[in-house]
């Protein structure tokens, strides 16, 4: 009952620290906690400065993700008896800025979130009184597993792309642009495709497929961003060949 494990944790203060560095804390062991709960005893215990995001603590609102020994994970997803025989380093997540300790700043990807707007688009919205706007399960189907994200950002941290140009709007914010544009409620996918089809959009992912590699959730952002270079190259060809022929 005794047993503890280490866990090495990046710390960075802006106002009072020149450069980032790690502090080893030992943490009491126990099967059934993961990296979440070891930060939550350093902080309720040991060290009340330290500084991590968390909410829900079941994979679902999107806020802890950290680097898990040089790996993008949840930290209420990782478990410490798979880390057992060693340290466990946790850092913030690659290609952010850190706002403190394992806080990044999530303001570029919050920017490229609201300029695929990955909300319903309707030119002509249905009158209430005319009933529910319905969908088959086919229909669902074709956007369902894009739904799942919740913008964790493990993908843009194990995106190699991401990390050489910030500008690459990034796979999570692809695929639900994706998202929508297949919902067949939708019509602003000629609008979203200002963003999404440019240099630094889809055209700007070279199919590494860490991204996916990465989800917790299940989600494919690599399918997503390779479905809509077929889709954008086919309305392209559509444009070229029949002026005015692109919907
Ligand atoms: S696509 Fe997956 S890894 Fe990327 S933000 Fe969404 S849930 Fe997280
Ligand atoms: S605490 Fe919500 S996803 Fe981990």
């Amino acid at each position: 009952m005794n047993e503890t494990i280490a866990l090495e944790v990046l710390r960075y203060n802006p106002d009072t620290d020149r450069e980032p560095h790690f502090q080893r804390y030992a943490v009491p062991y126990r099967d059934e906690w993961v990296v979440l709960d070891a930060l939550t005893h350093i902080k309720d215990q040991l060290d009340a400065t330290l500084c991590f995001r968390w909410s829900c603590h079941m994979a679902v609102c999107g806020s802890c993700g950290v680097m898990i020994n040089g790996e993008p994970k949840l930290g209420c997803h990782a478990f410490l008896r798979d880390y057992r025989n060693g340290v466990v380093r946790v850092e913030p997540l690659d290609h952010f800025p850190i706002e403190r300790d394992l806080v990044i700043v999530m303001d570029d990807f919050m920017a490229k979130l609201s300029s695929v707007e990955p909300y319903l688009l309707v030119d002509a919205a249905k009158p209430l009184g005319e009933g529910e706007h319905l969908q088959t399960p086919a229909e669902l189907n074709l956007f369902k597993q894009y739904a799942q994200c919740i913008n964790c950002l493990l993908c843009y941290a194990a995106c190699p792309q991401y990390g050489l140009n910030e500008g690459f709007v990034g796979p999570a914010a692809l695929a639900l642009a994706h998202r929508y544009n297949l919902d067949s409620r939708d019509t602003g996918k000629d609008r979203r495709a200002e963003v999404v089809a440019s240099n630094e959009g889809v055209w700007e992912c070279s199919f590494v497929g860490a991204c996916s590699a990465v989800c917790p959730k299940g989600v494919d952002p690599a399918a997503a961003i390779q479905q809509t270079k077929v889709s954008a190259s086919l309305d392209w060809f559509k444009a070229f060949l029949l002026p005015g022929g692109r919907k």
